[in-house]
């Protein structure tokens, strides 16, 4: 079914997993990540940045591109769909389009502005039933269009944003999006340990998935993390078969220009992809 994502993910807190948000681009990438779970029987979460839910014809077109999907394809796994990185206008739009989930993304505010617009849209979707992330501290590196700085989260204004009311909390811990560089010096365990600490049974959100070591995740997962973001790495999955496939030559050959077979393989990368990281994260048959 289609729900909200609060529940799943405080029963990820409670059984030490954490639940995958898969970022979605097209067709082809949610049709997989829905096949993907529903074989192994995990919940999930599609992110939507505000960049992909234009390029995809905008918020509605999403909602029921998701949920035609789950119909046809039957799809009895617990599927959210979550606004990543939302801005203040684009998250009441994908409110009242139907998006199940909502993260409001005031990190490059200043505290007190981050504060009270969280709290006025945490105002608004939890009168729709609809679940609220919120940042503080920021990522670090860029998402389509949206740059962070990438400071450590200060635990305070952790429990500060969680008293707002939001239902999972993304707090800047040295993660970047996309690729990390050769110099990272790795996740800062031990103010997320602290965070925690702070700000109680409240689950929290790892952003930048792509790239940090296994056991780095699994160690975070142990300290409240249950939501992680993947989104470069399928990406990455992707691009390399379409580039295959071309550079191959086969687009030459007979029907090799149907965009079907074109993107048979970098849809069946996707697919790959997100067992490889539920695997990772723990939540196969949790559904
Ligand atoms: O919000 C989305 C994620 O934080 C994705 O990060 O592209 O580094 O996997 P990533
Ligand atoms: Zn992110």
């Amino acid at each position: 079914p289609l729900v909200e994502a609060s529940g799943m993910l405080k029963n990820a807190l409670e059984g030490k997993y954490a639940v995958g948000q898969f970022n979605i681009n097209n067709l082809e990438w949610t049709k997989s990540i829905l096949l993907a779970c529903e074989e192994v029987q995990s919940p999930v979460i599609l992110g939507v940045s505000e960049g992909a839910g234009k390029y995809m014809g905008g918020y509605n077109t999403v909602v029921g591109m998701v949920k035609g999907l789950m119909e046809d394809l039957n799809i009895t796994v617990p599927v959210a769909i979550h606004l990543d990185h939302g801005s203040f206008e684009g998250a009441k739009k994908a409110i009242a389009a139907g998006f199940t989930s909502v993260m409001f993304d005031g990190s490059h505010y200043d505290i007190e502005e981050n504060l009270q617009k969280t709290r006025e849209i945490v105002k608004i979707a939890h009168e729709k039933g609809i679940s609220v992330e919120a940042e503080v501290g920021s990522i670090g590196g860029e998402e389509d269009g949206v740059i962070g700085k990438g400071e450590v989260a200060d635990p305070q204004e952790c429990l500060k944003l969680v008293e707002c009311g939001i239902d999972f909390l993304a707090a800047g811990i040295g993660n970047i999006h996309g690729a990390y560089p050769e110099n990272w010096e790795g996740l800062d365990l031990e103010v997320l340990a602290e965070i925690q600490k702070t700000v109680g049974e409240v689950p929290m959100v790892l952003h930048g998935g792509t790239g940090i070591p296994a056991e780095m995740v699994q160690d975070a997962i142990k300290l409240g993390i249950s939501k992680v973001n993947v989104n470069t790495e399928l990406q990455w999955a992707f691009a390399a078969e379409v580039r295959n496939y071309i550079e191959s030559g086969k687009d030459k050959e007979g029907k090799g220009f149907d965009p079907r077979k074109i993107l048979a393989k970098p849809a069946q990368a996707i697919i790959d992809g997100v067992k490889e990281k539920i695997e990772i994260f723990g939540s196969a048959h949790k559904a």
